[in-house]
């Protein structure tokens, strides 16, 4: 099992081309640019991030930490303190659909509908398991191609329901 400094190391070594590919990214830029970086805003900057991207996994702790100059272990120590945020989705794959105003209008609702209806998977719930975690947020800064979901770390456009459900799908035939 990693320590935790060693997950940051790994997480520090795998960012570079992915942040600048994931617009997510340039959301929590935003938000951090609009509390001008304040230590003191980390708890709303974890939350936006959390709204963003489902959950905080050790790359997007690591990001915060350093835009806010704080010690990785001090975010890390919030982050798992409360509650309200989630550091892991229990499922070994995480499917996450945005439900954003853009995505909305365009029918992303017609694709939670969907899982629901023919894998009765529901926004916060595991599949039997653990195989496959469905998570919703608002706006992952893809709004031009929305519906929007994301495949663990992959943002895809244009989604359907038929789509999304046979990637869940496909998925779940790998057990
Ligand atoms: S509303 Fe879905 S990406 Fe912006």
């Amino acid at each position: 099992m990693l320590t935790l400094k060693a997950e940051f190391k790994k997480a520090n070594s795998q960012r570079g081309k992915k942040f600048q590919k994931d617009k997510r990214f340039k959301v929590l830029d935003i938000t951090m640019k609009r509390n001008q970086y304040r230590q003191d805003a980390l708890i709303e900057i974890l939350h936006k991030a959390q709204e963003i991207f489902g959950y905080l996994e050790t790359e997007i702790l690591l990001y915060i930490a350093r835009n806010l100059k704080l010690p990785l272990s001090r975010v890390y120590g919030v982050a798992s303190f409360y509650h309200l945020f989630s550091l892991k989705p229990k499922g070994d794959h995480v499917c996450v659909v945005c439900l954003g105003t853009a995505c909305y209008v365009k029918g992303a609702n017609a694709i939670i509908e969907a899982l629901g209806k023919e894998i009765n998977l529901h926004p916060g719930e595991t599949t039997a398991n653990n195989q496959v975690s469905l998570i919703t947020t608002r706006c992952i800064g893809a709004c031009g191609i929305g519906p929007a979901a994301v495949f663990d770390d992959k943002v895809s456009g244009k989604q359907t329901p038929e789509l999304v459900v046979k990637n869940v799908k496909d998925w779940l035939q790998e057990y």
